[in-house]
């Protein structure tokens, strides 16, 4: 038997190259060699968004395009969207019966982020409930291993709580205990140098036009000590480097370290190169992402699909655990 692999995005809307080469690469991977549940966590888009909740379909369906483009294959992977398998949300309530206050109140995730987005009001009992609703999605599927980025463990360790308070309060061994799977992934920053991320506004998105990419290459932060082309470079800890270790042909990613260090290439040459090789790397990823676009309704086919799939495997577990409770 296949161990099962459950993971979820929140809707962020299109993808950026940190998404495409850190979690989705790794999906892809596990989608070979296990049973694969990846789904888009929509609901929890509303546990910190529900006064503005306008973009959330669409950012849904524009990600749901992007995996598909980037290789996520239907016919290996269960690939749904989490509103549309209310079972969650079942499983949910049940959950919340049985998790104590402090283990949520405590959870460093929710500290920090109450900390940080101040400009919203996150004092709800569904922002708090977040890894509860996590929870449930990671164990309605039994999942075995759930891959997540550092920030996740700490939720991670929570479903394992209250999988183990389930199945010692009801005495049956209904749900097994998850673990994390982290995965090596290279490191790629935003073109300001901090982490790439949609809020920060530094990404490379899968749908740059040429026009856009080339602008964003050429404003990318490289090795800070070098200020001539005179100045020998340290491609390691460049920005530019990692990505053309990513994008450009191997013998030209050589002689590129070797002439930056020699200060034989500048940075803007460098820059430019690097916009050719990921413009046409990435081509083929648009080209799958227009036909999505323009065959709306064989994406909505693929998705549905996901959904009965998902959702047969919910329904059986929740009447488990529902049974196990004794409603
Ligand atoms: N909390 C996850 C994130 O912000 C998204 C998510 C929701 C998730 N449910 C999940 C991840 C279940 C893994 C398993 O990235
Ligand atoms: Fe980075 Fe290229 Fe400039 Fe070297 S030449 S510092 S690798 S951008």
């Amino acid at each position: 038997m296949k161990k099962r692999v459950l993971s979820g995005m929140r809707p962020t809307g299109k993808l950026h190259l940190g998404n495409l080469h850190g979690a989705l690469a790794n999906w892809k991977r596990l989608q070979e060699q296990y049973e694969c549940y990846f789904f888009v966590a929509d609901w929890h888009a509303l546990t910190s968004d529900y006064q503005d909740a306008s973009h959330v379909q669409e950012y849904t369906w524009e990600m749901l395009i992007d995996w598909l483009s980037a290789g996520l294959d239907p016919e290996k992977a269960t690939i749904f969207i989490q509103s549309k398998v209310p079972e969650h949300t079942e499983l949910h309530l049940l959950f919340s019966m049985i998790t104590p206050l402090p283990w949520l109140e405590r959870n460093p995730t929710y500290k920090e982020q109450r900390k940080e987005l101040i400009e919203k009001d996150l004092n709800t009992y569904g922002f708090l409930g977040y890894p509860v609703l996590q929870a449930a999605d990671i164990l309605i599927y039994k999942a075995h291993l759930v891959p997540v980025g550092v920030d996740q463990l700490p939720h991670i360790e929570l479903t394992r709580e209250i999988a183990r308070r389930f199945n010692y309060l009801y005495k049956k061994e209904v749900f097994p205990l998850p673990e994390p799977l982290l995965a090596e992934v290279p490191k790629l920053l935003g073109i300001d140098g901090r982490k790439m991320s949609k809020s920060y506004h530094n990404a490379i998105y899968l749908s740059d036009s040429p026009e856009v990419i080339k602008e964003k290459v050429s404003q990318m932060f490289t090795d800070k000590s070098r200020l001539r082309k005179s100045d020998p470079g340290h491609p390691d800890i460049c920005n530019v480097f990692s990505f053309h270790k990513i994008y450009t042909p191997a013998e030209t990613v050589a002689q590129i370290e070797e002439d930056c260090k020699n200060a034989k290439i500048g940075c803007v040459e460098c820059k430019k190169c690097l916009a050719e090789n990921l413009i046409q790397g990435i081509l083929p990823h648009q080209e799958r992402r227009h036909y999505y676009e323009t065959h709306a309704g064989e994406l909505k086919e693929i998705v549905e699909f996901g959904i009965k799939k998902a959702q047969m495997v919910a329904r059986a577990s929740l009447e488990e655990a529902k049974a196990a409770v004794g409603i």
